[in-house]
């Protein structure tokens, strides 16, 4: 069965969205709130923040449910392209690492991760070192 991917655009990026691989860590809709609005449909508006404001977002996605392409005429701003890797603690949930970097596994492999990776922090993944969402089903939380 093929995957829902939806599409939202303001003229200069477009916002992707693929519902089966978002794990609802909330940090669209804490973020930027006029954007990402649960309560509405379509819950996505992508005239409601800046293309620079809703690029800062959605690279926070962890699970990468939310993308998006910069449409033709539209550059990115030099200084909004992350150099280095930036790690952040969800809530009750994995470590999320973003920008560009490489992740060494139990054996030593390299694994190269461009974008965002969220690195399981509960110790339950089936998909180690990365998150596959089973903190939900164990009710991980920071104490
Ligand atoms: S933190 Fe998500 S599966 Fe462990």
């Amino acid at each position: 069965m093929e995957k829902i991917k939806k599409k939202y655009s303001n003229g200069e990026v477009t916002i992707m969205w693929e519902p089966d691989l978002c794990d609802h860590s909330s940090i669209c809709y804490r973020s930027l709130p006029n954007v990402f609005k649960l309560s509405s449909r379509p819950w996505i508006d992508a005239n409601a923040a800046t293309t620079d404001e809703i690029i800062k977002t959605v690279k926070r996605c962890p699970t990468r449910a939310l993308t998006y392409e910069l449409n033709e005429n539209f550059e990115e701003k030099p200084d909004e392209i992350e150099t280095k890797a930036t790690i952040t603690i969800i809530q009750d949930g994995p470590y999320l690492v973003s920008g560009n970097f490489k992740v060494l596994d139990i054996d030593g492999n390299e694994i190269v991760c461009k974008g965002n990776a969220a690195l399981c922090r509960c110790g339950v993944s089936q998909k180690k070192p990365f998150c596959d969402g089973a903190h939900h089903r164990i009710g991980f939380k920071d104490e």
